[in-house]
């Protein structure tokens, strides 16, 4: 993946996965009989790409209405060809199914869980799902006569896998780890928005194995992907995943701190990671500087790590510090936008794009929640418009901003756009013409909209 040419500034173009190439996948030597725990993003995914790679999947969410959904071969999350893959292996292969009831989970070899774990207010991780799972399952293996292996996926912090979750499935099940059932974390690195090409095609793939048995049984499955396989143990695979994710925050805070200080010198931050980015040792991925990073996982993960620190008595200065300057970073553009109008009470102001990022529908902990909270709080009247998470950002907003039907609505009698979402469609550069506009996103040619606009600024640039 780190050499795909078709990945931009460390987001995956949503292109580059073709669906002749999803159908056509080989199926491996021997069907192996999977249960995937979860039916969110990751559990979903996985459930499909497994299936669709000939083993017998069954998917177990406790939400009914999810089950029927993916029963009905209609994927409850949107993806990039989920729904298309999904209907193939509900219908056609016939090898994926699920239910709401644990004790199908009981035929199967290999269990993951896949299941969300949230932030509480602390930045700890709440392991109410996880436990939950664990002693459901533990309960299914004490009925089991075969061998299972137990694989974490959902992101947990080092320790969480030998210190809750064994001791939850040996209570639960009277049997031995090691002996009676196998325990592996899987850490999972997919990007939302391009969910299926990133679980087919991972960098590499982290087997954290409690014995060589359970990492055996496991590298079967992973062999007929092409990624290298790195076997560690179960603390070291929960650790990779929240260095990698602390990393990937590292790299945007920073471009952004260099970018804020660009801006004020009439540099071009983009110029100045594609110069650093040209180094191998830097690398060009994840130096977009922007309106920072949100999401489900960067923001939730990155405050979970530093409260593990706190807790082992380390301190994280750096990774405070990425924290601080992301919480910051939106609001840069809310100082602009000052700069420009004045007092924003009753300026009217568009904001375009909700998703966290392009390709998804999601708006957790998404950098325009925080500009829209924070031009609300200054009195400004907002228009938005987001072509897939309208729905979501309606259960946070609903009465206090005005939801517009496209693009054109939105940006109708506005005294300010702020772009927030590199969608595709607010490319198109004749939007703005002599409209006063605010990119946090680098998503217009900045000397080009400086003609074309009555006012252009860059969050960076
Ligand atoms: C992230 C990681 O990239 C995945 O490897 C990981 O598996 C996932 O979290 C997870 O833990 O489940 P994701 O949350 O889908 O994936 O989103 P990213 O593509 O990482 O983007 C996160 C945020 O950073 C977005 O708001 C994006 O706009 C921002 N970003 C990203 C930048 O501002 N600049 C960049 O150069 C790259």
């Amino acid at each position: 993946m780190v050499d795909d040419p078709e990945l931009k500034g460390g987001r995956l173009d949503a292109s580059v996965l073709k669906k002749e190439d999803l159908l056509d996948y080989s199926e491996g030597d021997r069907i192996i009989n999977i249960s995937i725990i979860g039916a969110g993003y990751i559990g979903l995914t996985a459930a499909v790409v497994f299936a669709s790679k000939g083993h017998q999947v069954i998917c177990v969410d406790t939400n009914k209405v999810k089950v029927d959904q993916i029963n009905q071969a209609s994927s409850p999350i949107r993806e990039v060809n989920l729904d298309d893959l999904l209907s193939t292996c509900v219908n056609v292969k016939k090898n994926l199914r699920a239910y709401s009831d644990y004790n199908e989970t009981i035929n199967s070899d290999i269990v993951f869980i896949c299941v969300e774990t949230p932030s509480k207010t602390n930045g700890e991780i709440d392991l109410t799902y996880i436990r939950n799972s664990a002693k459901e399952i533990g309960q299914a293996l004490a009925k089991a006569n075969a061998y299972h292996v137990v694989v974490v996926k959902s992101t947990v912090v080092p320790g969480t896998t030998e210190g809750v979750i064994i001791p939850i499935l040996e209570e639960y099940s009277l049997r031995k780890v090691g002996k009676d059932f196998g325990v592996a974390m899987v850490p999972e690195f997919l990007q939302e928005g391009n969910a299926l090409h990133c679980f087919l095609n991972p960098d590499r793939i982290i087997i954290g194995e409690y014995d060589y048995r359970t990492g055996d049984m496991l590298q079967e499955i992973y062999n007929d992907f092409s990624s290298p396989i790195l076997r560690t143990d179960i603390r070291t695979a929960e650790m990779i995943k929240y260095a990698a994710n602390a990393f990937l925050a590292t790299k945007v805070s920073f471009i952004n701190e260099i970018g804020n200080m660009c801006r004020k010198l009439g540099i071009d931050t983009y110029e100045v990671a594609k110069g650093i980015g040209s180094d191998r040792r830097i690398g060009n991925k994840f130096l977009d500087a922007g309106i920072g990073f949100g999401g489900p996982c960067l923001p939730k993960d990155l405050e979970a790590l530093i409260n593990r620190a706190r807790e082992l008595d380390c301190e994280t200065e750096l990774l405070q510090s990425v924290s601080n300057v992301n919480k910051k970073q939106p609001l840069k553009l809310i100082e602009i936008a000052r700069k420009r109008l004045g007092n924003l009470s009753n300026k009217k102001i568009t904001v375009l794009g909700l998703a966290f990022k392009p390709n998804t529908g999601d708006v957790r902990q998404g950098s325009s929640l925080k500009i829209i909270t924070q031009l609300l709080q200054e009195g400004a009247i907002v228009k938005v418009y987001d072509p897939w998470a309208m729905a979501n950002a309606k259960q946070i907003f609903s009465g206090s901003i005005e939801f517009c039907d496209n693009v054109l609505d939105a940006i109708a009698g506005s005294d300010c756009i702020i772009i927030a979402t590199e969608w595709d469609e607010f490319k198109d550069e004749s939007l703005y013409n002599g409209k006063t506009v605010i990119d946090g996103r680098r998503i217009l040619n900045p000397q080009k909209a400086k003609q074309l606009c009555q006012y252009y600024e860059g969050i960076c640039w």
